[in-house]
């Protein structure tokens, strides 16, 4: 007999539980470094567009097909049509490959936490701080593991739905702490102006290939597409639900947590480099070497620095748990082994994937894959290189061999799809063409055969 799929309760279940995946360490950490490093203004407006483009349209296709075939990513895309199965598998090598970075900064969020806890807010404010901290090789790993181990005994006892619950409480007061910061470093700090500017304001000039390459890759890490992760939350939606507003939602709230973390760092940055252009290419480091500056600056920054750092604690662990939940899962429907034995796997798999990543900026600094840091690159060949090619099939798959129409159907059973000729063609055109050109051009810029 098979078992009855759960699902979520109510309309705000869903909305909740897909925003807890996608708001994260990617629109905190990843978005504003990104915003920073390819032009500002240009790439939050390259950004936005895409997301209201091929994000909605993406989105809509994967929860679609989710909740069409009552199944997750292996299995739905096998169920629709045979030849398709790869798709899945490739989707599901995506959270694989994140989930032992992603902790690898989880576990650097975990050391701000008690850096500030501790009260050492003014020397993390010193600008070498964050670059000696991980070029240690063994507290960064500690850190690290102690983040994995979190997650998977969270995974393992299957309390998901509590971290879920209080989740929902800190996820606002984030929101509210960030636009707090927003106010106060524009208002106490000279220079930040500017960076509000250079953020808000678009300049053409700086628009360049790998604004569009890193903002497409940028767009489906923020909103777990591309990795078969809607699929499964879409299969556990009720049918009674709108799937295109649902998707409007979640999209405004990752887009909008996104778009306020950069405000919140931009000007920042500015305000303490006087706008050089270097400290706007960090990279990574780029939360972790500013933020630390801001709460120097404030009346009991230690404790508001600490809060800060727990509540991203909190927004990337919701979003490592259904990296380590997709895995897990993947990994019980193909091995006949129980859940627990599955997630003992993918911890040891997801230690071993990490320390590389953790290393790469002390001991194994020297090692470069195509003149890469080990966690640039993983994070290369997952967003830049594997997401778009799974998109890209999945745009093949529903505008050619299932046809929109398929989509459509599974959306206008809560009422008519309003943007349905706009998603055909997206589907169909648009995306495919888009995500082609700007595949190939990732690719063939990392290995130096073009300049973008
Ligand atoms: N979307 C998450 C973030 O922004 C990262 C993530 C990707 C989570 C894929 C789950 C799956 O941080």
């Amino acid at each position: 007999m098979s078992e009855k799929r759960s699902s979520f309760t109510g309309k705000i279940g869903f909305v909740l539980a897909a925003a807890g995946s996608a708001v994260g360490l990617g629109n905190i950490w990843r978005f504003p470094y990104l915003a920073a490093k390819y032009g500002g203004g240009i790439f939050l407006l390259v950004y936005i567009a895409l997301a209201v483009t091929f994000g909605f349209a993406l989105m809509v296709a994967e929860i679609a097909i989710g909740r069409k075939t009552q199944l997750s990513a292996i299995g739905a895309f096998k169920a629709l049509d045979k030849r398709f199965s790869f798709v899945g598998v490739l989707a599901s090598i995506v959270p694989m490959i994140i989930l032992p970075y992603y902790a690898v900064i989880g576990g650097w969020v975990m050391k701000y936490i008690f850096g500030f806890a501790s009260g050492n807010a003014s020397a993390m404010a010193q600008s070498d701080y964050f670059s000696n901290y991980i070029g240690t090789v063994g507290e960064p790993l500690f850190w690290f593991a102690l983040f994995i181990a979190l997650t998977a005994v969270i995974v393992f006892c299957g309390v998901e739905k509590g971290v879920e619950k209080v989740s929902k409480f800190i996820m606002p007061l984030l929101v509210v702490l960030i636009v707090f910061i927003v106010i106060y470093t524009v208002c106490t700090t000279d220079g930040a102006w500017e960076g509000v500017i250079y953020y808000l304001k678009p300049d053409f000039s700086k628009l360049s290939g790998m604004t569009v390459v890193a903002a497409l890759g940028q767009l489906f890490y923020s909103m777990s597409l591309a990795m078969g992760i809607m699929i499964t939350y879409g299969s556990y939606m009720k049918k009674d639900i709108s799937i295109e507003k649902s998707v409007h939602q979640i999209e405004i709230f990752d887009t909008g947590v996104a778009f306020l973390a950069g405000l919140m760092i931009i000007p920042a940055v500015f305000a303490f480099s006087g706008g050089d252009e270097s400290a706007l290419g960090q990279g990574p480091g780029l939360m972790f070497v500013t933020l630390p500056k801001i709460f120097d600056t404030m009346p009991a920054g230690n404790l508001i620095g600490a809060v800060f750092f727990v509540m991203v604690f909190f927004a990337a662990l919701t979003s490592a748990i259904s990296l380590m939940e997709t895995v897990v899962s993947i990994l019980c429907d193909k091995l006949t082994i129980g859940r627990k034995s599955c997630c003992l796997i993918v911890l040891a798999g997801a230690l071993l994937l990490g320390i590389p990543s953790s290393l790469g900026y002390s001991a194994w600094s020297e090692f470069k894959i195509i003149g890469m840091q080990v966690l640039d690159f993983f994070d290369f060949i997952s967003n830049s290189v594997l997401m778009p090619v799974v998109a890209f099939i999945t745009c093949l798959f529903v505008g050619y061999f299932i046809k929109p129409k398929a989509v459509i159907d599974e959306i206008e059973l809560t009422g008519e799809f309003k943007q349905k000729k706009f998603f055909s063609v997206t589907i169909r055109y648009i995306a495919p063409i888009c995500i082609l050109l700007i595949l190939l051009s990732s690719v063939l810029s990392a290995f130096g055969v073009i300049n973008i």
